[in-house]
């Protein structure tokens, strides 16, 4: 019999295991009606960002459902020191490249800095850019009530919305990366965010670096899954960036990562072996040479 994945046995059981976001028997791409479904059968998924086709190829033949080419590209791909500099260009190409080495995640493209701040029309006109050349399924931007007019308009449009609330990085210069949603004011703004973007018509929302009890009351309370990074157990999904989790990230990383492997490691050791045996004479032998 085949085994199901440990992540599956750990919950409430999909009625239709054939459907199930991860561990599921589809081939097909996951759509956001997927998406809505899970959250009705209590469904728990997981999310990762990518930055371009041969690592998100890997991903989804392990069974991530959902992918975000995030603009964490920015200091995770491109060598920026935040995701502010990011351009709508950078996203698209990298977007591109997710779609391509994928075939079953729906893959989601960030809207960068300053392609959506504007207004409606501006956040219609970049979004578009990611559907139609990129190939994306769905758009995430950053912003609660402040950003609920240009959710509905993309979401009237035909564009799927990913809502990010709590910490939002592309906010950096104003507020820092600072636990959200501390107090009770912050708390109620925090709710007000969660019910301004699933009233604009989200299918879901990333609630970033917010207190676990409050991520689990937005969680109860929304209709709408949320995604949650650093904040607790209890939100419908969870979302890593990639090189964070999988240990190619140098330096500190955020204290609610885990670190599920140490690539950086593993690169550097395999690097350094290949540059001996090159200076050593030992690489390449007979086998790794033509006639
Ligand atoms: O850009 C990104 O990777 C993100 C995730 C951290 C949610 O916004």
């Amino acid at each position: 019999m085949t085994q199901l994945p440990a992540a599956q046995t750990a919950q409430k059981k999909p009625s239709d295991g054939g459907r199930a976001l991860y561990g599921g028997k589809g081939t097909r791409r996951i759509t956001v009606r997927d998406i809505a479904a899970a959250k009705e059968r209590g469904e728990k998924w997981p999310m990762l960002t990518a930055y371009d086709a041969m690592t998100a190829s890997v991903f989804d033949e392990a069974g991530i459902p959902v992918m975000l080419v995030g603009d964490s590209a920015g200091n995770c791909h491109l060598g920026y020191e935040t995701t502010v500099p990011v351009t709508l260009d950078e996203m698209t190409m990298l977007s591109a490249a997710v779609v391509r080495g994928t075939s079953r995640a729906l893959i989601v493209g960030d809207l960068p800095f300053g392609s959506y701040q504007e207004g409606p029309v501006q956040a219609l006109r970049s979004a578009t850019r990611l559907v139609k050349e990129a190939g994306v399924q769905a758009v995430k931007l950053e912003g609660g009530e402040r950003s609920h007019d240009q959710i509905r308009l993309l979401v009237e449009s035909g564009i799927p919305v990913m809502a990010h609330i709590g910490l939002t990085p592309q906010s950096v210069n104003a507020m820092g990366y600072r636990v959200q949603g501390r107090g009770e004011e912050a708390a109620q703004q925090l709710l007000r965010d969660a019910k301004a973007v699933q009233d604009a018509g989200a299918f879901a929302v990333v609630l970033e670096l917010v207190p676990a009890e409050l991520a689990a009351e937005v969680t109860r309370v929304l209709h709408i899954p949320t995604v949650g990074i650093g904040a607790g157990p209890e939100t419908d999904a969870q979302v890593l960036v990639w090189t964070d989790m999988l240990g190619l990230t140098g330096g500190r990383v955020p204290k609610f990562v885990k670190q599920y492997a140490n690539l950086r490691e593993v690169m550097g050791d395999a690097v350094k072996a290949f540059a001996n045996e090159v200076v050593g004479g030992a690489f390449p032998q007979e086998e790794n040479s033509v006639h």
